[in-house]
């Protein structure tokens, strides 16, 4: 079994990897192909994973390359995790729109819009080569804003391209764990809604829905992240509970105040630890695995920091920091492989799932998983107020899909404007000459 890691030089390649050294399975992945266009990071990255197989019998074969179709062709599986622009990428998308007033964050808002708009063009040209050069392949998407690319991609390899967060399964991990649920396996969350953009509305063990206990439940709600993040009324108005990133939604002016005031945006943070992890990891005289563990811990310790301090949240649980996407990724693989029916939340093609949105729309939503694909689950529809949120950025989403096919600047517009974390179209035009005066990436948006 061959899988192909596309942003194979990416700082979460040897979580993957070291996902894959740990599964002795029948038809597990016997060699792994890292593509990047940096042959530096490349290198950095091979070396970490050379560490991590040093001592394990029969560990997957690691080769690399910078030539993308050839790294495609013969893959069983294609991961596709891509920074398009890098981190100084993101660092501009985060401080573009915090200069204009609005939330400035990887992917959401404005600067998830701007990232899409840079990314959409090329996950397009993957998928096209995907289906010319590895038609059976199956392609998982990590590449964020990642149900928008999905859907991007969905447009070529239709449902032979899944995506994944960790984001649902952590957020129904947590509920589990405060419910005192012991194994959180066993659980069935009710989550749905788009990428980042979700709510678990029950937690089944055993057929009884345990979340109505936890939203009674004042002590039990403090002792929990999403707790404290939202506070227990608002969960309880809710009914639900959110998935994280709706803290940027339901508290947006405290969010964009705290990130206005801290010292550095997240980007900026991992831009330059990553540029010293990197160095340090081609360094001849230092262990690239040891360098990989203390930029990682760092990294995962300092998580979404600034929205949780201002929200009184604390910092993540130290037995909660990994959020396991690597896990959600072999767990993917291991179903389709093997056939082996697993259920994950996972972003696939509506079909008649959410009844408000077309068929071909990407939703987040648990599925049913075997060699024949993911395949999503009837859920209960969602409540007014999220399906109000869920259409209107799937709305914006759907503009974003569109410049990137047309090239229009006044679509690109449009997009920033329909967002509900945009407040008005001047903000959405100035937004638009900010982000193509520092993206190259979008100098495509020339037209009318
Ligand atoms: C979560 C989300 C990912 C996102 C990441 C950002 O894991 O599910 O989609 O990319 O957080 O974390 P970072 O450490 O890069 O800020
Ligand atoms: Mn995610």
């Amino acid at each position: 079994m061959r899988l192909t890691i596309l942003g194979g030089g990416g700082f979460r390649v040897p979580l993957v990897y070291g996902a894959l050294l740990g599964d002795r399975g029948e038809g597990r992945v016997t060699d792994v192909v890292l593509h990047d266009l940096d042959a530096g990071r490349l290198h950095a990255v091979s070396r970490v994973l050379a560490e991590q197989a040093a001592g394990v019998a029969d560990a997957p074969r690691v080769t690399s390359t910078t030539d993308l179709d050839e790294a495609l062709r013969g893959a069983d599986f294609v991961f596709s995790a891509i920074r398009v622009g890098g981190l100084q990428g993101r660092a501009d998308d985060e401080r573009v729109a915090l200069a204009e007033g609005v939330l400035g964050q990887e992917t959401v808002g404005a600067g998830g819009i701007a990232y899409g708009l840079r990314t959409v063009p090329v996950a397009l040209d993957i998928a096209r080569r995907v289906a010319r050069l590895a038609p059976d392949a199956w392609v998982i998407n990590f590449t964020n804003p990642a149900g928008l690319v999905t859907e991007a991609m969905s447009r070529h390899l239709g449902d032979r391209v899944i995506g994944i967060c960790d984001s649902p399964v952590g957020l129904g991990r947590r509920i589990a764990r405060v419910l005192g649920v012991g194994d959180p396996s066993s659980a069935w969350i009710d989550y749905v809604g788009l990428n980042h953009l979700g709510w678990v509305r029950a937690l089944r063990v055993g057929g009884r829905d345990e979340l109505p206990r936890l939203l009674a439940d004042p002590d039990l709600l403090g002792s929990f992240e999403e707790g404290r993040l939202f506070g227990a009324d608002w969960l309880r108005s809710l009914g639900a509970v959110p998935n994280e990133y709706l803290h940027y939604y339901y508290f947006n002016r405290e969010t964009v105040r705290a990130y206005r005031e801290a010292d550095r945006t997240r980007g900026a943070f991992l831009r330059d630890q990553q540029a010293a992890f990197y160095t340090r990891a081609t360094d001849p005289g230092v262990s690239a695995l040891d360098a990989w563990q203390r930029t990682r811990a760092e990294r995962e310790a300092t998580y979404m920091s600034e929205n949780r301090r201002s929200a009184g949240a604390g910092e993540r649980e130290a037995e909660d920091l990994s959020g396991g996407y690597e896990n959600v990724a072999l767990a993917l693989m291991r179903a389709i492989a093997r056939d082996e029916r697993a259920t994950l939340i996972l972003n696939v093609r509506n079909r008649s799932t959410l009844s408000v949105l077309d068929r071909d729309a990407v939703i987040e939503v648990p599925c049913l998983v075997d060699a024949g694909g993911a395949h999503p689950v009837a859920v209960d529809p969602l409540p007014d107020h999220a399906t109000g949120l869920v259409c209107a950025v799937k709305a914006v989403e759907r503009e974003v899909l569109s410049a990137a096919d047309s090239g229009s600047r006044a679509t690109a517009v449009k997009a920033f404007a329909l967002h509900p974390l945009v407040d008005s179209v001047g903000v959405a035009r100035r937004l638009v000459d900010g982000y193509t005066a520092v993206h190259p990436s979008l100098a495509y948006l020339s037209k009318n």
